[in-house]
């Protein structure tokens, strides 16, 4: 297993490039089941999701081929609906592999999905909207799902779901008839999967809004797509710069996707500017508190960035409270983070945080709970003073590419052994 080493203290300085988004190009991986055709995928960022995804698809029956950042999927030689519990128990995204299944061939068996451990993350809501668009699910072991043939329906969502959504669409896109989801996701990579899908020959409209509507269609063809950019990574990219006291410059990104974040940094009495694609931070002599942060669904603050944000105000003046609206435990950072030194009062509902910026961490040796977890103590290495080793690099490999060489790259002391 891998681990960060990271002496810290040097204000990062430079331009970094933002690659496609996790997010975005998980579920079109799931997606490339549907068509039966070639999907030539740009802009894919080469982290451990998607070299899951690619061998789920490979264990399918697709040939799949990833050069560079880009992917190439044919799915007409596609013929099983089994994904084997040692993939789809790697990765949380892969109970989207269930619409996309299901729209094509009628059957899914994949074991309940793995991922980050954020708490409980039931799939009740893509369950039931399976089930209304026809679908027979046995949920034990495994998920075992059969359809005679999928139908639109008209589902409302309790929550705002990102994966009931996306799977939602997947599912609905080869239906008999009109599927309209209420209260859908409005994240910006429910846009780009729209985007995708459209691309070969899905009838989509809505994405970005709280309603979708899907008209099915009888068949789909080829596609060639480049994923938007990862609005994680760049926030993980500007707080970096935004701890250590220093100026970066991100290209490849959308700065209109990224307000929620951006604003937040402002808040912080950082300088942000941003043109057509780029975004440049200059962080203040001393970081400002936020009085109140708490995570919402898009255009809300997002779940993950909080403990990004939370290294950074660990180092702000005066008290911040942040706030987890989204997921029940998602606090893994908090003791690595008390353990370099910061003074984090964590409340009895594992959601609220209290943070009394502090003037310096110190570095030490921490764990990697999560992904986010893992970047949020690489940030506070980078600002801490001494070495910090960062273990469990695995969850931070998830979702992030090569991070050491790009931190490198403008100007951290960071390797990985
Ligand atoms: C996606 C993102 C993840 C992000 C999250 C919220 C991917 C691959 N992952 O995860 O990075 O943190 O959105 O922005 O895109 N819930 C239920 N029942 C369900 C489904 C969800 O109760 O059937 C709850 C979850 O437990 C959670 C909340 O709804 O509390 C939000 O989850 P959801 O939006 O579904 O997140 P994911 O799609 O898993």
């Amino acid at each position: 297993m891998g681990e960060y080493h990271i002496r810290g203290g040097r204000r990062l300085r430079g331009e970094l490039r933002v690659r496609g988004g996790k997010n975005a190009v998980l579920p079109m991986f799931a997606a490339m089941i549907l068509n039966g055709a070639e999907c030539v995928l740009h802009n894919c960022p080469r982290i451990r999701d998607t070299f899951i995804s690619a061998e789920i698809l490979r264990c399918l029956g697709c040939k799949v081929t990833i050069e560079g950042n880009t992917v190439v999927v044919n799915s007409s030689g596609a013929r099983d609906w089994h994904i084997p519990e040692e993939l789809s128990g790697e990765m949380r995204s892969s109970v989207i592999f269930m619409g996309g299944l299901l729209g094509r061939f009628g059957q899914a068996d994949i074991s309940y999905p793995g991922g980050c451990e954020l708490g409980t993350r039931p799939i009740d809501m893509h369950i039931k909207a399976l089930a209304a668009m026809g679908t027979f699910i046995e949920t034990g072991e495994r998920l075992l799902c059969q359809t005679k043939g999928l139908t639109g329906a008209r589902i409302p969502l309790q929550f705002p779901s990102v994966g009931a959504t996306e799977n939602i669409m997947l599912a609905a896109v080869l239906a008999k008839g009109q599927t309209k989801i209420c209260n859908a996701a409005r994240e910006p990579e429910i846009v780009d999967l729209q985007g995708f899908l459209n691309g070969m020959g899905a009838d989509i409209k809505g994405a970005g809004t709280d309603t979708i509507v899907i008209n099915g269609v009888e068949k789909l063809h080829s596609v060639e797509y480049c994923a938007m950019p990862d609005r994680i990574v760049a926030g993980t990219y500007l707080a970096a710069a935004a701890i250590t006291g220093g100026e970066l410059w991100l290209t490849g990104v959308t700065p209109s996707d990224l307000i929620p974040v951006t604003s937040a940094f402002t808040e912080m009495g950082c300088r942000i500017a941003e043109v057509e694609n780029t975004i440049t931070l200059k962080a203040p002599g001393r970081l400002h508190r936020i009085p109140h942060l708490a995570t919402h669904p898009h255009p809300g603050f997002p779940t993950d960035m909080q403990a990004p944000l939370t290294a950074t105000l660990s180092l702000a003046e005066g008290t911040s409270v942040v706030k987890e609206n989204l997921f029940s435990s998602r606090n893994g950072h908090i003791i690595g983070l008390q353990r370099m030194g910061a003074d984090i009062l964590e409340m009895q509902d594992n959601r609220s945080f209290v943070i009394r910026g502090v003037e310096n961490l110190q570095g030490a040796t921490v764990e990697a709970t999560d992904l986010r977890c893992g970047a949020a103590l690489i940030l506070a290495g980078l600002a801490a003073e001494g070495n910090t080793v960062v273990k469990e690099s695995i969850y931070v490999e998830r979702g992030y590419e090569q991070i050491e060489l790009a931190l490198q790259k403008v100007g951290a002391e960071i390797s990985f052994k």
